[in-house]
C-alpha cells in the first residue's frame, strides 16, 4: 500500500491530468496519444507552459524561443571544464544546473528563465558526454529542432529520421507527469520563494534514484543479466524469490496499464535491435505473469521505463546518459510547474506524526 502525502494547499494542478485507474494521461486536457501524435517537443513546451497548441490565439512559438538560447555561457563552459571527467553525467548536470546564475537570480522565475533552462539543458549534457568520451564540443546546429540537435550533439553525426522521430516521441511523452518525486522536491524548493536553478538541481537530484529516472540503465541491465530468451523464466523467478523489485514494472499512480508504456512498446519497436526487442517482450510476458501471481492484491504493470529504455538504447544514446535524457525531457515539466507553484505559492510543509519517545523527565542522577 503506497503512502500518499497530503499537504492543506498543495497538490492542485492544472497542467496534467492522470487518472491512473482508467489509464488515462492528459496535458493541458489533451489525451497523451493525440499530443504526441500531433505536436513534438517544442510545441509540447509551450503547450504545457501556458496551454495553448501552435496556430491557436495567443500561442507563443516557443521553437525559434529555445534555439536562439541554446548556447552555453562562457562561465558555464569554465564549470562543466573544471568538473572531474569521469563524473556521471547526472551528477555534472545537476552540479552545472546550479551554476547557472542567470536563473539562479531572482524570484519568482520567469517564462524566459524556463525557457533557457530547456534550451540550454541539451547542450550542456552533450558537452558533458563529449568531455567523458573525450570528442570535441560541438556547436548547437540551429537547423536542427530540439531533440534532433540534441542527437546531432551527442553522436556528432546525423541520426536517421527513425531515430530522431522515436526519441521526439519519448521526449513528447516524458515532458511532464504530474506531481512525480522529482516535480515535488522542485514545487517544495520553489515554495520557499528560492531560484529556479536550486529548484532544478533538487529535481534532479531526485529524479537521480533507480526507483525514478535511474529506472531506465537499471533496465537494460537487467536485460542483460538475463542474456536470452530461454533464461526469462528462471532469472525471473530468481530475482523474486531474492525480493529483487523488476525494474520497469510498478508505478505509484497506475492501477491499470501507464498509457506512455502502451505507446512506447510500439515506439521502441521501430528502432530497437530485433534480438532485444524480443528479448524485452518476453521478458515483459513473464514478469506481468509472475507478478500477478505472487501479488494478485496490488497488479502491478509495465511503467514508461521499460519500454523507454529500450528506446533510448535502438536510438543509440550510450546508457550513461538514459537519465539525462529522462531529465531533459522533464525540463518541460519542471519549468511550467515552476510558473504553477509560484501562481499559487504556500510554503509546503508536509504534516507530521511524532512516533518517538513520549516525554521523558531530564534526570540529572543518571
Ligand atoms: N518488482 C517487484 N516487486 C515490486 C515492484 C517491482 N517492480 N514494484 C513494487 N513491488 C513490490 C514491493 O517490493 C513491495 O512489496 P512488499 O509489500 O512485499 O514490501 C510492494 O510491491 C509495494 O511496493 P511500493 O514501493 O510501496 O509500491 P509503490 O507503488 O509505491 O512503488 C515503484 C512504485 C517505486 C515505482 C515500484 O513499483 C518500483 O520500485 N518499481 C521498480 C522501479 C521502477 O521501474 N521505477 C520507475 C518508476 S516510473 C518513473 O519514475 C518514471
Amino acid at each position: 500500500m503506497s503512502a500518499t502525502l497530503e499537504v492543506a494547499g498543495f497538490g492542485d494542478t492544472s497542467i496534467t491530468g492522470i487518472d491512473g485507474t482508467r489509464g488515462v494521461l492528459t496535458y493541458r486536457g489533451f489525451r497523451i496519444e493525440d499530443v504526441v501524435q500531433h505536436l513534438g517537443y517544442e510545441a509540447t513546451t509551450g503547450l504545457l507552459l501556458w496551454g495553448t497548441r501552435p496556430g491557436e490565439p495567443g500561442a507563443r512559438d516557443v521553437g525559434p524561443e529555445l534555439r536562439a538560447r541554446r548556447a552555453l555561457p562562457v562561465a558555464l563552459d569554465r564549470v562543466v571544464e573544471a568538473l572531474p571527467s569521469n563524473a556521471a553525467p547526472i551528477d555534472g548536470f545537476r552540479t552545472a544546473v546550479s551554476a547557472m546564475e542567470d536563473v539562479a537570480r531572482i524570484y519568482p522565475p520567469t517564462a524566459t528563465e524556463s525557457l533557457k533552462l530547456v534550451a540550454r539543458c541539451p547542450t550542456l549534457v552533450a558537452r558533458l558526454h563529449q568531455r567523458a568520451t573525450g570528442s570535441p564540443p560541438r556547436a548547437p546546429d540551429p537547423r536542427l529542432g530540439h531533440v534532433a540537435n540534441y542527437l546531432w550533439m551527442v553522436k556528432g553525426t546525423a541520426a536517421a529520421p527513425e531515430r530522431v522521430r522515436a526519441l521526439e516521441r519519448y521526449f513528447v511523452l516524458l515532458a511532464d507527469h504530474g506531481i512525480s518525486a522529482s516535480t515535488l522536491a522542485l514545487r517544495v524548493v520553489l515554495s520557499t520563494r528560492s531560484d529556479l536553478a536550486s529548484a532544478v538541481s533538487a529535481a534532479l537530484g531526485a529524479l537521480k534514484g533507480p526507483l525514478h529516472g535511474g529506472a531506465p540503465a537499471e533496465v537494460l541491465e537487467m536485460l542483460d543479466a538475463v542474456g536470452s530468451i530461454d533464461q526469462v523464466e528462471a532469472w525471473i523467478d530468481r530475482a523474486l524469490d531474492q525480493r529483487g523489485r523488476l525494474f520497469g514494472f510498478g508505478h505509484p499512480t497506475y492501477r491499470v496499464e501507464d498509457p506512455r508504456a502502451t505507446l512506447l512498446r510500439d515506439f521502441a519497436k521501430e528502432v530497437a535491435a530485433p534480438a532485444r526487442y524480443a528479448l524485452a517482450r518476453r521478458f515483459e510476458e513473464v514478469a506481468l505473469e509472475r507478478l500477478a501471481r505472487r501479488r494478485p492484491d496490488q497488479p502491478l504493470f509495465t511503467n514508461v521505463d521499460f519500454y523507454g529504455a529500450v528506446l533510448l538504447e535502438g536510438v543509440g544514446l550510450p546508457r550513461g546518459l538514459f537519465t539525462p535524457t529522462f531529465a531533459l525531457a522533464r525540463t518541460a515539466g519542471w519549468s511550467a510547474h515552476a510558473l504553477e507553484q509560484v501562481a499559487q505559492n504556500r510554503m509546503v510543509r508536509p504534516p507530521e506524526r511524532y512516533i518517538g519517545p513520549a516525554p521523558r523527565v531530564w534526570d540529572e542522577e543518571t
